[in-house]
């Protein structure tokens, strides 16, 4: 399904263009209930496009990748770059319009567009041929096209996908298919550094340990930019590269990397922000948005990378997060730092908060910070920061439609907040994906 904007919309200087935005990632071109706003068509297609069509006398620009229309990876590279970061901006005004914002939202491009992807999850597959390892195609959840190169990918990272390719081959060991369940190769996992460093972890079905010992030592040996490698097995149906065991194989279990003033460690499963530059900048926004005080929450902490830009301007910063390897990681991360003022809890943000005497009276917030999963928040969660009273709160989102949704209840509930700022962080380049920075006062 397809919204197709008319060449009357205000998207700014691309007049006369046809913008198409699938429908699923959130689009400007809906209202909160789903129906189309005036003025915008609703027009179905079966057709796998790309989402930005010119109508005849648009810019439109070749895109740089052999693989683009075919690879589900990038959808906008048929668009000059500022015409992107127009498009984005455009969705945020937007999407911010039914909160009474009509005053122009600043949308953060990237200098450099190219090559800023510091993670990536690929997925071998049977080809009629050869082994295939690549991304999933546009509109498919199980065609893979195979690549030897993604323009948003470091080269070095590119580099290690190829070996990692032609090694598994040599094994005649065969793909998995999800059809049959069988298979032995599942997904590749890569994390890169600024300095070109890789880490990989290869997820597989159970199988035999001496022939992926034998891929590790030849990968170490031929890929001097791989800085260590793990083993993943799962043989769960579910199409999820997350495995039920791990091996750390070669090299260094963790990758450093340089975030603003900070050196973090990082790992194959850890959630970092897919760009590093873009994320000190808005990292850096959200430390001056909140300003100073006594304590700061960062729930949903991952490494803890927010906390450490919080630590400096907050007496007291106390990050949560779920997963016990992130708790781990978060800590450490703030030794690494000379962080002594933050500390990690591990479990369910509405878990941990249940113990209200600890987190509404000895841990008072000024400020919280938000930085949930697409999904947004909990219900409960919305109640505790409420519950909590911060001054401000600092909500992070990829997604434009959870983050709407529970800023209506952050503005409906007792005490009432306000939206004070809107920031825009073009943090995927090529992609439809935007982030965004709120700020909300009470
Ligand atoms: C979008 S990431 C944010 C990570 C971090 N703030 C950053 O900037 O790198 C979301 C995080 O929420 C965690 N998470 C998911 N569900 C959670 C829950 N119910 N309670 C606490 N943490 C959760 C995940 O482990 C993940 O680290």
């Amino acid at each position: 399904m397809w919204w197709v904007l008319p060449p009357d919309s205000p998207i700014p200087r691309r007049r006369g263009i046809l913008h198409i935005l699938q429908f699923g990632p959130p689009s400007p071109f809906r209202t909160r209930d789903g129906a189309a706003p005036s003025g915008v068509t609703h027009h179905m297609t079966s057709a796998q496009v790309s989402p930005s069509i010119d109508a005849p006398g648009a810019a439109r620009i070749t895109p740089r990748c052999p693989y683009f229309g075919t690879c589900g990876g990038c959808r906008h590279q048929d668009l000059a770059y500022a015409d992107q970061v127009a498009l984005k901006q455009e969705r945020l005004q937007r999407a911010f319009a039914s909160f009474g914002i009509t005053s122009p939202i600043g949308l953060t491009g990237c200098e450099d567009p190219w090559r800023y992807r510091n993670k990536a999850e690929l997925t071998f597959a049977a080809g009629s041929e050869r082994l295939l390892l690549g991304f999933h195609a546009a509109g498919s959840f199980t065609r893979v096209v195979d690549i030897d190169d993604c323009l948003l990918l470091p080269e070095p990272a590119a580099a290690v996908l190829r070996e990692v390719r032609e090694l598994a081959a040599s094994t005649g060991l065969p793909a998995y298919r999800a059809k049959t369940h069988d298979g032995f190769f599942r997904y590749l996992l890569l994390r890169s550094n600024r300095s070109g460093r890789v880490l990989a972890a290869l997820i597989t079905s159970s199988g035999p340990a001496e022939v992926v010992e034998r891929m590790a030592d030849a990968l170490m040996r031929r890929r001097p930019e791989l800085a260590g490698i793990y083993w993943g097995r799962t043989d769960r149906l579910a199409d999820v590269a997350m495995p039920e065991s791990l091996t750390h194989l070669r090299g260094e279990t963790h990758l450093e990397e340089q975030i603003g003033p900070f050196r973090v460690h990082i790992h194959p499963f850890t959630f970092v922000q897919a760009n590093t530059v873009q994320a000190d900048r808005l990292y850096r926004r959200l430390a001056d948005r909140l300003g100073t005080g006594e304590t700061a929450w960062d729930l949903y902490c991952g490494a803890g990378i927010i906390g450490l830009y919080l630590a400096g301007s907050f007496r007291r910063v106390f990050g949560i997060d779920s997963e016990p390897a992130h708790g781990v990681l978060a800590r450490a991360n703030a030794q690494r730092n000379g962080i002594e003022n933050m500390q990690v809890e591990t479990g369910g943000v509405d878990e941990v908060l249940m113990d209200r005497r600890r987190w509404f009276l000895d841990a008072a917030p000024e400020a919280i910070v938000v930085d949930p999963p697409r999904a947004g928040l909990q219900p409960g969660t919305v109640a505790s920061i409420l519950g909590a009273r911060p001054r401000r709160i600092g909500y992070v989102s990829c997604n434009l439609s959870s983050l709407t949704r529970d800023l209506r209840l952050l503005s409906a509930g007792f005490p009432r907040y306000r939206i004070a700022a809107v920031d825009g962080f073009d943090m995927f380049p090529h992609t439809e994906h935007v982030e965004t920075l709120v700020l909300l006062e009470r």
